[in-house]
């Protein structure tokens, strides 16, 4: 039978405490019978229910149905028992695989705990910091900017200017309600970790050499290759007397350094407002080792082509430096090379993974597998 809530008549101690008794054996057997999740949501609304709960029934029935006199003793016993009856429910737990156990005295150490498994590295952090790495050894430092950036930073001191083509190259993002201040203080996601290369010129002066890892955003649709949301690795070196031999050779070696020493490098002339000249740069495939072939089957991630397009790259263009000159970065005394290329793709690359979606699901069956 059910427990229901009795109506009292005597309120003598040895009444009440007979009752209050009654109430918690009752409680404390309905909760060793809890055996499931919704089970235990059951005896919780049956018993804490706010409105029809069985304590504030006993609320109702004991304490406001009492005699004045005896009020302040059947308090007592009733706020003892919602004590009671509170760590009763509160305390009956679901152990691991829905055994059940209530804990009526308190806490009983000898129960197994909950594991609580430790997280790993998500593939494209661990990715960055792959690659940042192989700059650390280089001697170049970390560091990193706002990902919601101003016009200036992320377009105007890059050599891009107000209304150029070029910006809708970059599918930028914009914040709403920034049509009242000017352009250049407008505020946008940024679309490249490039403007970071001007914040550390100007709190730095050179010669510099820095890898810049982040998240960036692009209007985008989502699909098996884009994502609105992907991290870049950017990287700048200026000195008195870089070269594009500088570049070529820095790159080729971290491309070494990352896929394995057999790959080799390839530029193709480009475009990018910040830098001059710009290039594209491919490294062989490493997947079919450059031949577009994986036994008579045509390999896919090179496109049968058997390069790689990993990064964009160039001479920091004059026009840059402009921007900070006053910091020592006068365009007649230094020079410098910049790249940046797109972590999420390199982590695809290197994990075989065909579909970027997957990094952003947070699936932990697919997440897993790289722990
Ligand atoms: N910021 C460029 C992009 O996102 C990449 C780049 C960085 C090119 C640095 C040249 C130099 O496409």
């Amino acid at each position: 039978m059910a427990y229901t809530v009795p109506k009292l008549t005597d309120y003598s101690a040895a009444a009440l405490v007979k009752a209050v008794n009654q109430c918690i054996d009752a409680c404390q057997a309905e909760a060793a019978a809890v055996k499931n999740e919704s089970e235990l949501k059951l005896l919780r609304d049956r018993w804490l229910g706010r409105k029809t709960g069985i304590l504030t029934q006993i609320n109702d029935l004991w304490l406001k149905g009492s005699p004045k006199g005896e009020k302040r003793e059947v308090g007592i016993h009733v706020n003892e028992l919602k004590l009671r009856i509170q760590i009763l429910v509160e305390g009956t737990q679901l152990a691991v695989g829905e055994t059940v156990k209530a804990v009526s005295d308190g806490v009983d150490i000898t129960l197994p705990g909950i594991r609580r498994p430790i997280g790993a590295e998500h593939p494209v952090i661990k990715t960055m910091h792959e690659i940042v790495a192989v700059f650390q050894k280089l001697g170049y430092s970390v560091a990193e900017g706002p990902v919601v950036e101003t016009d200036y930073y992320n377009f105007e001191a890059l050599n891009f200017p107000p209304n150029h083509p070029a910006r809708d190259t970059q599918d930028t993002l914009f914040i709403a309600g920034q049509q009242t201040k000017p352009q250049r203080e407008r505020l946008l996601l940024r679309t490249h970790t490039s403007p970071v290369q001007i914040r550390t010129m100007e709190r730095m002066r050179p010669p510099l050499r820095i890898v810049i890892p982040g998240q960036v955003h692009r209007n985008d649709p989502p699909d098996a290759s884009h994502s609105p949301m992907f991290h870049q690795v950017e990287g700048l070196a200026v000195d008195t007397n870089i070269t594009f031999g500088d570049l070529k050779g820095t790159l080729d070696h971290a491309m070494k350094a990352l896929f394995g020493s057999s790959v080799k490098t390839h530029f193709r002339p480009s475009f990018f407002p910040f830098t001059e000249p710009s290039a594209e740069m491919f490294v062989s495939c490493f997947i079919c080792g450059g031949s577009g072939q994986r036994g008579s089957d045509p390999c896919r991630p090179c496109k049968q082509t058997g390069w790689i397009e990993i990064l964009g790259c160039g001479m920091v263009d004059p026009n840059v430096f402009e921007f900070v000159k006053d910091n020592g970065y006068d365009p007649k005394k230094v020079s410098g090379f910049a790249f940046g290329m797109g972590a999420d793709r390199i982590a695809l690359l290197k994990y075989g993974v065909d579909d970027i979606q997957l990094f952003f699901q947070g699936d932990v069956r697919f997440l897993q597998q790289f722990s």
